[in-house]
């Protein structure tokens, strides 16, 4: 099962950094100890904002050897797949709630030898994804309605982590569990207590990537001896 059980590790998201500078923004992120960067991708459909395309991806992929973890906020996702799959992404994550067929989509995406994701808005159940949890290399719950940074959690989104744990035990499954929206030193130890793999994070790491590192990483790490998640 990999890296699953091990403490959740930190994805910057590129949303909340400076759009002038997006090289020295991810260079500044890895300095901190980011292994993966969280690239939000918008259209002004599914979602209200636009935000950048694969040629974002693409460019910043010769600078970096980070996991590239591209979140999908579009709708027909499949007519995005092909470009950010050749533009060096390593996860690609789409809604449920954008496309029809999602399980065309994840296996669009696993063709080009990337790893899919499947993300739930907090208005979408758990159950409603059951089908495709054999298939899929990662869940992003989002904790928040997308669309922006800097918003608040919904914290009652949080149990669908746990459920999805539970559900992984049982199916065998090897999905990572993300969560993406509104952690912060306040909610940060609500998130801890279900155990996600992966914790996204935007304004609270950009607003101060050291301290962020410092705080909070110092908090997941307290917190993961503390429950001796190994
Ligand atoms: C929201 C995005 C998030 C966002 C998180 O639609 O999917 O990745 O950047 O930002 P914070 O951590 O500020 O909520
Ligand atoms: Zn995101």
């Amino acid at each position: 099962m990999g890296n699953i059980m091990q403490k959740p590790f930190v994805a910057p998201s590129l949303l909340s950094c400076d759009f002038s500078a997006f090289g020295s923004e991810l260079a500044k992120a890895e300095k901190n100890g980011a292994g993966w960067i969280h690239f939000d991708v918008m259209d002004g459909s599914f979602v209200p904002e636009i935000t950048f395309g694969a040629k974002l991806v693409k460019d910043l992929r010769g600078k970096s050897s980070g996991v590239f973890d591209v979140h999908l906020m579009v709708n027909h996702p499949e007519t995005q797949v092909k470009t950010f799959a050749e533009s060096g992404a390593d996860f690609i994550t789409f809604h449920k709630e954008s496309t029809v067929h999602c399980h065309r989509v994840v296996e669009q995406i696993k063709s080009y030898g990337k790893k899919a994701g499947i993300s739930i808005v907090p208005s979408t159940p758990v159950w409603e994804i059951e089908p495709l949890l054999p298939f899929v290399d990662l869940v992003l719950v989002m904790s928040v309605n997308p669309g922006y940074s800097g918003q608040k959690m919904i914290r009652e989104t949080l149990t669908k982590i746990t459920e999805l744990r539970g559900l992984r035990e049982v199916g065998e499954y090897g999905y990572l569990i993300s969560v993406d929206g509104g952690v912060n030193e306040s909610t940060l130890p609500f998130v801890m207590d279900t155990s996600p793999d992966v914790i996204v994070s935007g304004s609270a790491f950009f607003n101060s990537p050291e301290g962020f590192m410092k705080k909070l990483g110092g908090l997941i790490e307290n917190y993961g001896n503390k429950v001796q998640r190994h």
